[in-house]
């Protein structure tokens, strides 16, 4: 699956180019953008060169600026860092597609992106709110296939405003429709992925067709989602473990990830978490502790996207 350079595990994507596989995420819906201004500078100072980015966050902006600043500042050029960013729900209708992602491109001041995935396979109504909803509050669905949606994704890689395209909350059923028409393959799909929700079946899917899957949420979202369980950091077998290697819970888990073959974009604004969620690339998990650490899971879901549960294209009614 990897190779490592430079003490980073990087992931193949096709013959030609690698992407870092850990990436540092910047969805912090409670945080200002200075925020997230100041924790991008320090994730790249601390060496991270994959940047988690979506137009939902509504942050776009604060995390250019601080691309732009650490290139003028540290050492680092634009082809070092790998930016990703994610088509929002009410853009799927294909003549929305190009002018959704030069947006983002603007916001983040980049003149390329190197990835960009549709967020959701759930359309929302066009032309309005991130959210659109009606007068009682339903929130207004789109009826634009995501396959067309796809096909207008293509023709911004062909005119190179981004390398790769790919998928994101898209079920196995959902994919394959899109590897059925795709000329440009998708090369990754996001999902949730942590110690409680494993995601095994989808990830054999994915990888048995070419397909990287990243895992968003690797820490379960404390401190915004609730779980019935054990916070992740907390949960005995990864702090057992921890403490048998001399590193952090958090580090654990991520380095669980890594050795799935995954990629893996954990969120902080700390300096001292951005630094601490760095520091894996020094030790390795047994294949016994490997196991133990999968025989955690409770195929438990957090983010279950409610909005769109009555929604035709809702990934997560079937098994994976
Ligand atoms: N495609 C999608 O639909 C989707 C959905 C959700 C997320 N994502 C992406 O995935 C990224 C990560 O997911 P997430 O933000 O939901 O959750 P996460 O990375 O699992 O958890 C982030 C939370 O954990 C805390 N934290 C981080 N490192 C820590 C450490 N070493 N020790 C203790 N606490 C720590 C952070 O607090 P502090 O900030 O205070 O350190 C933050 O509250 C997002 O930022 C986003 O880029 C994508």
């Amino acid at each position: 699956m990897a190779s490592t350079i430079d003490n980073q595990i990087l992931l193949k994507l096709d013959d030609k180019s690698y992407l870092p596989a850990l990436g540092f995420g910047t969805y912090a819906p409670k945080e200002s953008e200075d925020d997230v201004y100041e924790a991008v500078r320090v994730a790249i100072k601390t060496g991270y060169r994959h940047l988690d980015c979506a137009a939902i966050y509504r942050n776009e902006r604060a995390v250019g600026q601080a691309i732009k600043k650490s290139i003028v500042e540290d050492k680092v050029t634009r082809e070092d860092l790998f930016i990703v960013s994610k088509l929002w729900n009410s853009c799927h209708r294909p003549d929305l597609v190009r002018a959704s992602l030069k947006k983002s491109m603007e916001d983040l001041g980049l003149q390329y992106l190197d990835l960009y995935l549709i967020h959701w396979p759930t359309g929302l109504k066009e032309g309005g709110e991130f959210i659109p909803r009606d007068e009682k509050g339903n929130v207004l669905y789109s009826d634009v296939d995501y396959v067309d949606t796809w096909k207008a994704m293509e023709d911004c890689v062909d005119e190179g405003l981004v390398k790769y395209i790919g998928l994101s909350n898209f079920n196995s059923e959902q994919i394959q429709r899109i590897l059925d028409v795709a000329r440009i393959k998708p090369v990754i799909n996001q999902v949730e992925c942590h110690i409680y929700f494993s995601q095994e079946k989808l990830i054999e899917f994915c990888k048995a067709r070419g397909i990287v899957v990243t895992a968003y949420s690797p820490f379960a979202s404390p401190g915004h989602k609730s779980i019935p369980f054990t916070p992740c950091l907390e949960e005995p077998v990864i702090v057992d473990i921890a403490k048998s290697k001399g590193k952090a819970p958090s580090q654990v888990i991520l380095r669980f990830l890594l050795q799935r073959g995954m990629i893996v974009i954990p969120k902080s604004v700390s300096p001292k978490r951005v630094i601490e969620n760095f520091q894996v690339f020094d030790f390795e998990l047994t294949d016994e502790e490997m196991k133990k650490i999968l025989a955690l899971n409770k195929n438990h879901r957090i983010n279950t996207e409610d909005i769109a549960l009555a929604h035709k294209y809702y990934p997560f009614n079937i098994e994976f």
